[in-house]
């Protein structure tokens, strides 16, 4: 797992498990760009990154708009080159029930979750194209294959980027380019350490192996998934989750 001399781009870089995700390429030697919806926040883990002793950027933008996309995966080509990973980890949440949900709440988490993956691959899939080689990895979620109460938009966004994904695995594998997505199940993060604790409960007692995920369990398939231990990988879910949800 050398990634000398490759370079990464991972939006939704900033924290949680995007942040894991650049700092495990760049300890593999990857240079790594990163997007967040604040610039600060991207520079500073840029800068975090560049303590590892390779090349790192940290980029504003806002993953919904094709035009954002477009402008900073040319700034990241100029200034690092054309990445060999795509890791599409950018997601919020606005969980609400269906009566609650407005088609503002609606249209934000489709837009960022679902369309953001579909902006990033759109404006680096010339490049790969090119290169005949690539690796995408976008990151859904359990709640894409089994659903939730409350959780309507996400778990839509959440399925369609299993859609999106293995129609592209589909489309790109005569091109040497590999789509795969990870599903994480109970990760300990900001989005979910707001859950109360009566609802952290009954999470532990619906997982198998006993405990939340760690960022490290699911930057850990992602890396497998970008090596070239997955050479013969294309168009899977691999669900890390404690056990939560299998088949
Ligand atoms: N934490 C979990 O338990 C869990 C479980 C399943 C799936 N996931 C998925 O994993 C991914 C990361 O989750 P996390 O818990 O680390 O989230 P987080 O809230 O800690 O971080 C989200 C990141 O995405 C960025 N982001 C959000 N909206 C953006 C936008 N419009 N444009 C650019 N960047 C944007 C934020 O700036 C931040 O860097 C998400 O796609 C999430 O749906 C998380």
């Amino acid at each position: 797992m050398d990634f000398e001399g490759k370079i990464g781009f991972v939006t939704g870089g900033s924290r949680g498990i995007g942040r894991e995700i650049a700092l495990q390429m760049a300890k593999r030697g990857a240079a790594v760009a990163i997007v967040s919806r604040g610039k600060d926040d991207a520079e500073r883990v840029a800068s975090e990154i560049e303590s590892l002793g390779v090349k790192a950027r940290g980029y504003a933008c806002d993953v919904s708009s094709i035009d954002e996309a477009s402008r900073v995966a040319q700034s990241a080509i100029e200034d690092l080159g054309t990445p060999d990973f795509l890791v599409n980890n950018a997601g919020i949440v606005r969980d609400k029930l269906i009566l609650r949900m407005t088609p503002e709440d609606w249209n934000q988490v489709i837009a960022t979750n679902l369309t953001g993956v579909y902006n990033f691959v759109r404006v680096f899939s010339p490049h790969f194209i090119k290169k005949r080689s690539g690796r995408i990895v976008n990151i859904s979620s359990v709640i894409g294959l089994v659903g939730n109460a409350g959780q309507t938009s996400y778990a839509a966004s959440k399925a369609g980027v299993i859609g999106l994904t293995k129609s592209l695995a589909k489309e790109f594998a005569p091109r040497g380019i590999t789509v795969n997505a990870v599903a994480p199940g109970y990760i300990a993060t900001a989005m979910t350490n707001d859950l109360g604790e009566e609802i952290q409960t009954k999470m532990l007692e619906m997982i198998p192996l006993r405990r939340f995920g760690t960022v490290e369990d699911v930057a850990n398939v992602v890396i497998f998934l970008l090596s070239g231990m997955a050479d013969y990988l294309t168009g899977h879910v691999i669900n890390c989750d404690g056990g939560m949800v299998m088949g």
